[in-house]
C-alpha cells in the first residue's frame, strides 16, 4: 500500500479548493518524507512556472520552461531525479542544504500544469521505490487541477 497516495487522498477528496489541497499535501508529504529540506509545487502560469504551496526555505519564484531541474521536467514531460543536483546542468539554487532532488510532472488533460518538486540535504536521497510512490501521488494530483 502506497502511504503516501492514501494520505494525499484522504486530505484532500472532500474539498475543491487548489491552493488549500496544495498546502496541506505539501504539509503531509513533509511531515512524511525523512531528509528533506525543501517540498512544494511550482504551477505552470503564461507558461512558466510559479512558486505555489511549499514547507521550506524562502525559494526562487519564476522558473522558465527547460531552466533548472523544474523546467526540464516541464520542457521533457518527464520525471527527473537527480542523485547529485551539483552535477545537474542548470540546476537553480534555492536552498545551498540541497544535494540531491526530484521533480515529478503534474499532468491535467495530457498537459502539464504543475511540478512537484522535493529536495534533499542528502546525496541520491530517492530511490526508484520513491519515485513510483511519488508518481502515484502526482498523478492522483492531477485531477485536483
Ligand atoms: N532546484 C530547482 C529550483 C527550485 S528549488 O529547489 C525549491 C530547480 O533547479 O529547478
Amino acid at each position: 500500500m502506497n502511504l503516501l497516495y492514501e494520505q494525499t487522498k484522504a486530505l484532500t477528496e472532500n474539498e475543491k479548493d487548489l491552493i488549500a489541497n496544495l498546502s496541506n499535501i505539501s504539509a503531509c508529504l513533509n511531515e512524511n518524507l525523512d531528509n528533506i529540506n525543501w517540498v512544494g509545487f511550482y504551477i505552470m502560469k503564461n507558461n512558466e512556472l510559479v512558486l505555489g504551496p511549499f514547507q521550506g526555505k524562502p525559494a526562487c519564484i519564476h522558473i522558465p520552461v527547460g531552466k533548472g531541474v523544474c523546467g526540464t521536467c516541464v520542457k521533457e514531460r518527464k520525471i527527473q531525479r537527480v542523485e547529485d543536483v551539483h552535477k545537474f546542468p542548470g540546476h537553480i539554487a534555492c536552498d545551498c542544504a540541497s544535494n540531491s532532488e526530484i521533480v515529478l510532472p503534474i499532468f491535467k488533460n495530457n498537459e502539464v500544469v504543475a511540478v512537484l518538486d522535493i529536495d534533499s540535504p542528502i546525496f541520491n536521497r530517492f530511490s526508484l521505490e520513491d519515485e513510483l510512490a511519488l508518481k502515484e501521488v502526482a498523478d492522483y494530483i492531477g485531477n485536483l487541477f
